[in-house]
């Protein structure tokens, strides 16, 4: 896990980030059901030591900033702070444990392909439902289902380096949430330090409830980051 790679929330403002963080696209794959199956890399931007990213939807230039939000973007954030091993419910399985932070969904919908994660988890007994299980948990973009492994009692995900994409859905014809992996610092616009995770789902179409974070409100306004 990088130290230098770090995202500052500005005031009403953009995404400040640094330290070298790449950032590319990717897109959800979906199978002959439209059900999310995979997140598909569509391209990279070009290598730049800092850059600010749009938060407020509105910038002629996505992603990145373009200086917009000053027109008028109240950009409060307002998500709980509180650890997210605090405030998630537990589902226990026979061999895996689910971990759920309802308010963090991203409406990505790798949860729902197959059965869904909330009805796999009360059979991962079986090692091919098990396996299932943990790719469905592995996709979830914005972190809100985490997998518990019962033997070792740690979460179960891959470890991946700094990276920010940003996200498009093409069966639901709009544009996603940042996808920021590998552990990357963030601090509030107050200098607060959010909990470190390895996968987010930031708000970049500006109308959240849940700021900084996506709360799937992109999907429902059908938000495009081509418009
Ligand atoms: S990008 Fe998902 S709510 Fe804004």
């Amino acid at each position: 896990m990088s130290d230098d790679a770090k995202i500052t929330v500005t005031e009403d403002g953009p995404y400040k980030v640094e330290g070298r963080v790449p950032l590319g696209e990717q897109s959800i794959a979906v199978n002959e059901r439209g059900e999310s199956i995979e997140w598909q890399p569509t391209g990279d931007f070009e290598q730049r030591k800092t850059y600010f990213l749009c938060r407020c939807g509105m910038s002629g230039n996505k992603p990145f900033c373009d200086n917009s939000h000053a027109e008028g973007f109240d950009g409060t954030e307002v998500a709980d702070r509180a650890p997210y091993a605090e405030q998630a419910k537990r589902l226990e399985g026979p061999r895996f444990t689910l971990l759920d932070q309802e308010d963090l969904c991203a409406l990505a919908r790798f949860c729902d392909t197959h059965q869904t994660v909330w009805d796999e988890v009360e059979k991962t007994g079986d090692p091919e439902v098990a396996a299932i299980f943990l790719d469905q948990v592995s996709n979830c973009v914005s972190g809100r289902l985490v997998a518990i492994d019962n033997v070792t009692g740690e979460p179960v995900h891959p470890q991946r380096d700094p990276r920010i994409s940003t996200t498009q859905d093409p069966a639901e014809e709009c544009s996603g949430p940042l996808y920021v992996e590998g552990g990357v610092r963030m601090v509030s616009a107050h200098g607060e330090n959010y909990e470190r995770r390895n996968r987010m789902a930031l708000c970049r179409c500006g109308q959240s409830g849940n700021k900084p974070f996506c709360d799937g409100t992109h999907v429902k306004i059908g938000w495009s980051d081509k418009d």
